[in-house]
């Protein structure tokens, strides 16, 4: 990534009326959460997500799915937000409209400051119950639940304890997934960092962006993805790396 190409991603970015910001697994890596497609170390080359990450593994298997997430959550409860996460939330204070547009479970983006954040794939931290029960989601706080069982149950109808993350084979929680597309119909930048851009409905909201609204579409990756051929800016680096510097050069 050359200076220019720096400057030219912040003086589009400095007149952004409507920013969104759709971040993947690859924004929280220098966090020291895995991705997801990384060829070794990736979750999904050390775990089949049809064994871990679908209502049908739940089914044939809670304990372990459930012992899976538990995992992944004392990690994440571990991780810290890094420069790019507050370079994100720091952008707030200079641009009209700044919605960070988030596949990632984890709550990082909130907990650097970031004030509005849709979550597409749900939040790690939060659990539901596997029947939405009460309408969808229906949260529960497992604190409060009997851990005679694991996973407890759901106080209400039985059914047993989950995740309230979005699993494959599973919608996106509506509201989330409709506003995303409203913001990113409306947006003149759409900022993308750490996506991989293969897991839909996600990977088509630049698509859209660029498509129907004729969004402006700046890429930040250290690989090729499947979205940087239909950007206009590619910024070939990591989110710690360019996002604090892309930040200052905005403020300045
Ligand atoms: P992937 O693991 O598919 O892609 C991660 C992307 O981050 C890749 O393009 C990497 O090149 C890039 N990357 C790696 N390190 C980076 C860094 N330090 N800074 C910036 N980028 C970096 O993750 P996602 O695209 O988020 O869904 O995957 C989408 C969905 O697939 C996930 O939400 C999850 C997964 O299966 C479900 O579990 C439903």
């Amino acid at each position: 990534m050359s200076a220019s190409q720096l400057q030219r991603a912040a003086d589009v970015l400095r007149r952004s009326k409507h920013l969104v910001v759709l971040t993947g697994a690859g924004m929280s890596k220098e966090s020291g959460i895995p991705t997801f497609r990384d060829a070794f170390e990736g979750m999904w080359a050390r775990f089949d997500p049809e064994e871990v990450a679908t209502p049908q593994a739940f089914q044939r298997n809670p304990r372990m799915v459930w012992e899976w997430y538990e995992a992944r959550r004392l990690q994440i409860i571990q991780a810290q937000p890094h420069a790019g996460h507050y370079a994100l939330a720091a952008l707030e204070a200079h641009l009209p409209q700044v919605v960070i547009v988030t596949q990632n479970i984890d709550g990082l983006h909130k907990r650097a400051g970031s004030t509005d954040v849709i979550e597409l794939h749900g939040n790690i931290m939060q659990h539901k119950c596997f029947a939405d029960c009460q309408g969808d989601p229906t949260l529960l706080n497992i604190a409060e639940l009997p851990q005679d069982e694991i996973p407890p149950r759901c106080p209400h109808c039985g059914a047993y304890a989950r995740p309230n993350v979005v699993w494959f084979n599973e919608f996106l929680p509506v509201g989330a997934l409709e506003r995303a597309r409203e913001l990113c119909l409306r947006a003149d930048v759409i900022l993308i960092v750490g996506t991989s851009g293969v897991v839909q409905p996600a990977a088509s909201l630049p698509y859209l962006a660029k498509q129907y609204g004729g969004a402006f579409l700046i890429d930040i990756n250290p690989e090729h993805n499947e979205i940087t051929p239909m950007c206009d800016l590619f910024l070939q680096g990591t989110a710690g790396g360019i996002l604090p510097r892309l930040a200052e050069l905005i403020s300045s």
